[in-house]
């Protein structure tokens, strides 16, 4: 723990360090104990008392809420750093004037008082014989008695969660009407006014409705939030960060004052999202505010009013809501149903159990007309046609193309629709569309881009898979832009016709269709996936492409839009300028330019396992790949892996996912676990099989089913483990990178975790995210048993294995190489240096302008 601190420390930015040590010089901070008298002014924000190692703060700091933030205006706050608040003394409703000041009374008490006197947040501590203070290297501010503990700013959080800060049950993270909480069953809830509750997570579907003991949620500082309990054997992982692991960052969970729960991942100063609760941000309750419906625009979610029977509450920020024009009770004979298509009410528990009624859509329509109380009705455009009764004084809308309700709204009359986007006419939209400047274009795609949505018939509103993008702290070309901007595009066919020319060039052929290299109308480069024998409806298929786009992660191909027309299927990806993994790995002789490094190498198995971590564990809706392959491994323009083709498996034929995944990986059988040709159940087991195959290959790059003399004509995979087993690691390695620097402790650990893998019992094998952390050396391995001895390995157990000493060996020189002469070109090989002579897109960077029909 301490050398984690230092190291994080030590990794400030220089210029928060000189700020730092200007405060020593200037202040002399009280580092260790605070007494009782000791008085903190918001006129000199300077003054601090910090934390023995000055990684912690307590002192007053400008306000942060958009409203009160003027220099003017202070709340007091425990700070990460110079100005990362993780506390605030009454959170952000005490907002106080420069003339404050911050108490530690005689009697033990902690008083925030603004600049007339009156008390606005007090710790209520007299009566507990406090006899000093201290804020430790954790960001906790304790209350002592003698060396007691006796009250703390962790036991009494605000709308932040830190490394070593336990949460349970009885306490509650808030942040305006939102807040935060742990159920007894180990769920994790958002409520909106502590009533209406828009997500609720749960750690195992399976048991997370029975109560647990004593649960506690902690975010790990390696970024993982986890819960633990007396009741269960171990902790239970419930969410990672998309950098968990990486690097001394310091994260922090947050109840943000949109409604939404993040984790933040902070280095140098500088910090991004890792995590997102809500990965919708639509479907946070009253973000919108009262009788706002929330869309998707180019840059993230928009709050509008319904029509113009509304205005907006406040013009400068529309999430505070819509008032009408006219009030209902003023036209009481004369109002009407303003009909709103592709468009729903949020209607969350407890609220879903009581205004439900089964019913078409005209009578959803005509009973809330009539019915004196309802204000507006959604028709669930689900099989069993729901109708929500909104009756209540609140109601927030969701629009997007993708939502297949209908709703109402209850205007007087005349209903006054939104005017369309300004366009000259439906002809020439679509046109000129494509031409127009950027401004019509971005309202054009206001209402014409897609956004996600999962609606599954049941009315199970809570699926978290859907997190929103997570960008990594150091490699990203993802913006902060792009992470709010997480629009779903729907496409012609004729627009994807065009923008291949016409599906000229062909990128290659995978098991679900084939895919065309294309240019959109912004200048986009993309990758068009033709899908072949969709089983699927349209529904069907919108939902399972919603589910598929709304997977974000660094490691996997993202989803910019699709096709759905007649009979053609279409998905429409970034353009990845590598290509996939195989080209890298079993490339031949002549072919040098296209050698990976090591450390592309290990990056790239590194990247791909957590990718698939990441469809596995952090989806409630296990995403299963099924088809894990170097060919579905593509590699962007900095050689970071990213995993493609994720949750085709299930879009081909829902009911028959062994039938089609064995097709599409045939000729390509090496990679399946047994249990596929068996007929055995398939879990995720099934893909960490295919992951440590494909392990396998990317250190020896050579295909795990190869058969030769060299092989003893036994095939690869099972030889490379006789190999390994009499210790003969350095056999097993790409001979191609004999002259060029091995970590070989990370190829060690690389090439057992792919002996764990493809173990031929699925429960000998680790779960993907244990592969993580064993690749990255966090936890131990143990020496992998033997594989399948029917299958060909004479792995009797005879000498007994030494990896200890082997290791010890290995680690000091790389792989020793036969004579052969270095090429130059060698030399740079890995990143960057090879070029592909494919027009660089700009993936990702820049969101769609074209919409739907
Ligand atoms: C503070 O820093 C010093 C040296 O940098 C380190 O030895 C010590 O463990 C740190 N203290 C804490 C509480 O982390
Ligand atoms: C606080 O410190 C900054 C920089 O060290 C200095 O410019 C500023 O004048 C100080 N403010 C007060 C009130 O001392
Ligand atoms: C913030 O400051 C402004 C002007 O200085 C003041 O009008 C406003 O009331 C303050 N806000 C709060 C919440 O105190
Ligand atoms: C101090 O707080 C009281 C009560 O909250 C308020 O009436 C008063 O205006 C505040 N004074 C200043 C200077 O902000
Ligand atoms: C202290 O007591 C007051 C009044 O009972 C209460 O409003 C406030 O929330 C308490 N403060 C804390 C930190 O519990
Ligand atoms: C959090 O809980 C763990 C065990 O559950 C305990 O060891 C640790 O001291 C607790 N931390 C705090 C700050 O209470
Ligand atoms: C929040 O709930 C309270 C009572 O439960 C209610 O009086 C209040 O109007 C609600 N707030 C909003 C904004 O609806
Ligand atoms: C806990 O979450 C799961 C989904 O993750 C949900 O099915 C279940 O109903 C939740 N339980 C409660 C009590 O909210
Ligand atoms: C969920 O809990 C059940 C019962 O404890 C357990 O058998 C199952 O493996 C758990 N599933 C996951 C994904 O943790
Ligand atoms: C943070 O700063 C240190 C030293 O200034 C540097 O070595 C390190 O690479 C930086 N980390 C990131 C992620 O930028
Ligand atoms: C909106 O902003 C404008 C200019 O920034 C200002 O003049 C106007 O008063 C604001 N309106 C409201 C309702 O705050
Ligand atoms: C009802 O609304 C119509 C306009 O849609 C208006 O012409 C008519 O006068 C209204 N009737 C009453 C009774 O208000």
């Amino acid at each position: 723990m301490g050398r984690r601190k230092a190291t994080r420390r030590s990794s400030f930015p220089s210029m928060e360090i000189v700020i730092i040590l200007s405060f020593l010089d200037l202040f002399a901070p009280l580092a260790a104990e605070i007494l009782p008298g000791s008085v903190l002014y918001a006129s000199n924000p300077n003054q601090t008392w910090s934390s023995s190692n000055n990684t912690f703060f307590l002192r007053f700091i400008p306000a942060t809420t958009p409203t009160a933030r003027t220099t003017t205006n202070f709340s007091l706050a425990i700070t990460y750093g110079s100005s990362i608040p993780i506390w605030k003394a009454g959170g952000d409703a005490a907002i106080v004037d420069a003339s404050a000041s911050f108490h530690f009374l005689s009697d033990g008490n902690l008083c925030l008082l603004n600049g007339s006197g009156s008390l606005l947040w007090q710790s209520n501590t007299s009566d507990l014989a406090v006899s000093s203070a201290i804020l430790d290297e954790d960001g906790n501010f304790i209350l002592k008695r003698r060396s007691m503990s006796v009250w703390s700013t962790f036991d009494h959080p605000t709308d932040t969660l830190v490394p070593s800060q336990n949460f349970t049950t009885d306490k509650v993270l808030t942040s305006g009407l939102y807040s935060f909480r742990l159920l007894n069953n180990g769920n994790l809830t958002l409520r909106w006014n502590d009533s209406i509750m828009y997500w609720s997570f749960g750690w195992n579907y399976s048991v997370s409705n029975t109560d647990l003991r004593n649960p506690v949620l902690a975010l790990q500082s390696l970024g993982i939030l986890s819960l633990a309990d007396p009741m269960l054997s171990s902790v239970v992982n419930m969410a990672y960060c998309s950098d968990f692991g990486e690097g001394d960052n310091f994260r922090f969970l947050r109840l943000d004052s949109d409604g939404n729960l993040r984790i933040y991942s902070f280095v140098n100063g500088s910090g991004t999202v890792c995590w997102t609760g809500v990965s919708d941000q639509c479907e946070v309750f009253g973000y919108c505010g009262d009788m706002g419906i929330c869309s998707y625009g180019e840059t993230g979610p928009i709050c509008r009013c319904p029509s113009e029977n509304f205005d907006p509450i406040d013009p400068n920020d529309s999430r505070k809501g819509c008032k009408r024009k006219m009030e209902l009770k003023n036209c009481p004979l004369n109002a009407t149903m303003l009909q709103m298509d592709h468009t729903l009410f949020l209607t969350y528990p407890p609220e879903t159990s009581t205004e439900v009624f089964i019913v078409g859509i005209s009578a959803c329509r005509s009973n809330c007309l009539e019915g004196y109380s309802c204000v507006a009705s959604t028709v669930l455009a689900d099989s069993i046609g729901q109708c929500y009764m909104k009756t209540s004084n609140f109601v927030g809308g969701y629009q997007s193309p993708a939502i297949p309700s209908t709703s109402f709204v209850k205007v007087c009359s005349p209903e006054l629709p939104n005017p369309p986007p300004s366009l000259p006419n439906e002809e020439d939209k679509k046109r000129k569309g494509l031409e127009l400047p950027s401004l019509i274009v971005v309202a054009f795609a206001v209402l014409s881009t897609m956004m996600v949505l999962v609606i599954l018939a049941g009315g199970l509103w809570f699926c978290c898979c859907r997190n929103n993008p997570v960008f990594g702290g150091r490699s990203s070309q993802y913006s902060l832009l792009d992470y709010t901007s997480a629009v779903l595009v729907q496409f012609s066919y004729r627009e994807l016709h065009r923008s291949t020319r016409g599906f000229r060039q062909k990128l290659g052929a995978g098991g679900f269709g084939a895919v065309y290299k294309g240019m959109l109308a912004n200048g986009t480069v993309v990758a068009v996936k033709k899908l072949e024998g969709i089983a699927q409806g349209e529904k069907q298929f919108r939902m399972e492409v919603a589910t598929i786009s709304s997977t974000h992660h660094l490691n996997l191909v993202r989803l910019i839009g699709f096709c759905s027309e007649r009979k053609h299927r279409l998905l429409v990806y970034e353009f990845m300028k590598n290509g996939s993994l195989d080209h890298f790995l079993f490339s031949s002789e002549d072919e040098s330019e296209k050698l990976l490094n090591w450390d592309s190498r290990f990056r790239i198995a590194l990247g791909t396992a957590r990718g698939i971590t990441y469809l596995h564990d952090e989806c409630q809706d296990c995403i299963m790949h099924c088809d894990i392959k170097p060919e579905n491994i593509l590699l962007d323009e900095n050689f970071h892996a990213k995993v493609s083709d994720f949750g085709l498996a299930k879009l081909i034929n829902p009911k028959d996912h062994r039938y089609h995944t064995l097709t599409s990986v045939r000729g390509t059988r090496g990679y399946l676990a047994p249990e596929w040709l068996a007929d055995l159940p398939i879990t995720s087991k099934s893909d960490v099989y295919s992951y440590g195959m494909v392990l396998l290959e990317i250190v020896s790059g050579r295909r795990n089913f190869d058969v030769s003399g060299e092989t003893n004509g036994k095939k690869f995979s099972l030889w490379a483990y006789e190999e390994f087993y009499n210790g003969n690691v350095k056999g097993i390695i790409d001979k191609r990178l004999c002259e060029y620097v091995v970590d070989m402790e990370q190829a060690m650990r690389a090439i057992q975790v792919s002996f764990w893998c493809i173990q031929e019992q699925p429960n000998q094998r680790p779960v993907i995210g244990k592969v993580v952390q064993m690749l990255e050396g966090i936890v131990e391995i143990e020496k992998p048993p033997p594989l399948n001895a029917a299958a060909g390995v004479s792995a009797g157990g005879a000498s007994p294995m030494n990896i200890g000493s082997s290791m010890t060996v290995l680690s000091i020189s790389a792989a020793s190489c036969p004579a052969r002469s270095a090429s130059s070109s060698l030399q740079a090989a890995g990143i960057a240096s090879f070029a592909s002579g494919m027009d660089v897109g700009r993936p990702s960077s820049s969101i769609l302008q074209r919409g739907s029909e």
